[in-house]
């Protein structure tokens, strides 16, 4: 899957809500797993690991299939460690809710290429004559959208078993969903089906489970005049038939306005629109598979690399930053929503480091970051193609090779 993507952003000042401020702590709720009795046998950890996270299989084959899976990811991370301790030694290994799935499905399911879409825009960037919009904010030292009721719920794109690479239409939503909810008071649950059903053709270009970008979702949401919720719409893992509006209602549950790019290669950039509201980026995976998958909490990296994720690898995934900060170690940071469940990482979320001091930042994220731009709460406003570089038209036939 691919996510070419998705960016949405809001550019209008609105106010934004302070509401219920509730601070999400970083989960110390991962399974722990003994390295010493893994030695002795892992079924009782497995089965343990199975109830903490909730799993239920089809059929006794298919447990027996999923603890050959989890064992062997649990040794090899537990070798990794081992590796990496100078004493050769890892007493215990945290394992999030994943460790069933084998690196190949993860990779089938889980990522996918991104697409590198609106060329023009983000060669335009880089323009002496083009203003960033948010070029004279002062960023404060910390930003957290998580605690003010903006960012909607934590959701899986990997349901089923059925491999659907449609990471760019999480993170179109992602970000869509915290746009308006900041433009209307209330967080909302948006639904990624629609996108992936219907934002094929031309004009948008993207190819539902096979692959496509923000952008692309953005400018579909604009032209549609609004998408459905997820309880309208919800998710199906799948392709399936377009209904451009499943309830029938007009204007549907949320209208977008326009599509903003955020200067490219330019970390200090980025943390200005995040200090106005959540971005979509897309990242590069691919490169560091399987630390991806096993990821758990903290500050993501790679050990033995100064810059995770060099991005190497093409864009391969696509997801939502929803703030930053600075550990008391004076370790600078970015928190990033994702779309792999609530057993993944920090409840869902992960944090990666900032200011790394190289163009592409921390897996690539500064490599094509964007937002929708919404109005008002829901207006009939022309849609704002670009509104950051104004010499910078859609491209009508960009984003053809997208996969997600
Ligand atoms: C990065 O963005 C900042 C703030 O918008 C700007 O002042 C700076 O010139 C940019 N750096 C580069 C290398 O473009």
């Amino acid at each position: 899957m691919s996510s070419r993507g998705c960016v949405a952003a809001l550019f209008l000042a609105f106010a934004c809500i302070a509401g219920a401020t509730e601070l999400l702590q970083p989960s110390s709720e991962h399974f722990i797993v003994s390295v010493a009795q893994l030695q002795a046998g892992s079924r009782a950890q497995f089965d343990a690991w199975a109830a903490h996270n909730n799993k239920e299989y089809s059929s006794a084959e298919e447990a027996e299939r999923r603890l050959a899976v989890w064992t062997a990811n649990v040794q090899r991370q537990a070798s990794k460690l081992a590796a990496a301790d100078a004493n050769g030694a890892a007493a215990e290994v945290s394992v999030n809710g994943l460790a069933d799935v084998s690196l190949e499905e993860f990779k089938a399911g889980y990522l996918g290429q991104v697409s590198r879409r609106n060329v023009e825009a983000l060669e335009a960037g880089k323009k002496k004559d083009h203003r960033y919009r948010y070029e004279n904010i002062v960023p404060p030292a910390e930003v957290d959208w998580r605690t003010k009721d903006i960012v909607g719920p934590i959701k899986n794109q990997h349901v089923g078993g059925s491999p659907c690479g449609c990471c760019w239409a999480f993170a179109t939503i992602g970000v869509t969903e915290c746009i308006v909810a900041m433009a209307t008071g209330k967080p909302i649950s948006l639904s990624e089906q629609q996108l992936i059903d219907c934002d094929k053709a031309a004009p948008w270009y993207d190819l539902g489970c096979e692959g496509g970008d923000f952008e692309g979702g953005v400018d579909y949401i604009i032209d549609n005049g609004g998408i459905d919720t997820e309880k309208e719409y919800p998710y199906l893992a799948h392709d399936d038939k377009c209904i451009r509006d499943k309830e029938g209602l007009a204007p549907k549950a949320s209208t977008l306005d326009g599509f903003g790019h955020v200067p490219v290669q330019n970390e200090t950039a980025l943390a200005q629109a995040v200090s106005q509201h959540p971005v979509a980026v897309a990242v590069c995976c691919g490169d560091h598979i399987d630390n991806w998958h096993a990821y758990t909490s903290g500050i993501f990296k790679i050990p033995g690399t100064d810059i995770p994720g060099g991005c190497t690898d093409p864009l391969d995934h696509a997801v939502v930053v929803v703030g930053y900060g600075t550990t008391k170690e004076g370790e600078d940071f970015w928190i990033i929503k994702n779309s792999w469940g609530e057993t993944w990482g920090e409840k869902g979320f992960f944090r990666v480091p900032r200011n790394v001091g190289a163009p592409l930042a921390a897996f690539g994220l500064a490599s094509q970051p964007g937002y929708p731009i919404k109005k008002g709460v829901n207006s009939n406003a022309d849609p704002i193609r670009t509104d950051i570089w104004q010499e910078v038209p859609r491209s009508p036939t960009a984003g053809t090779t997208a996969t997600s």
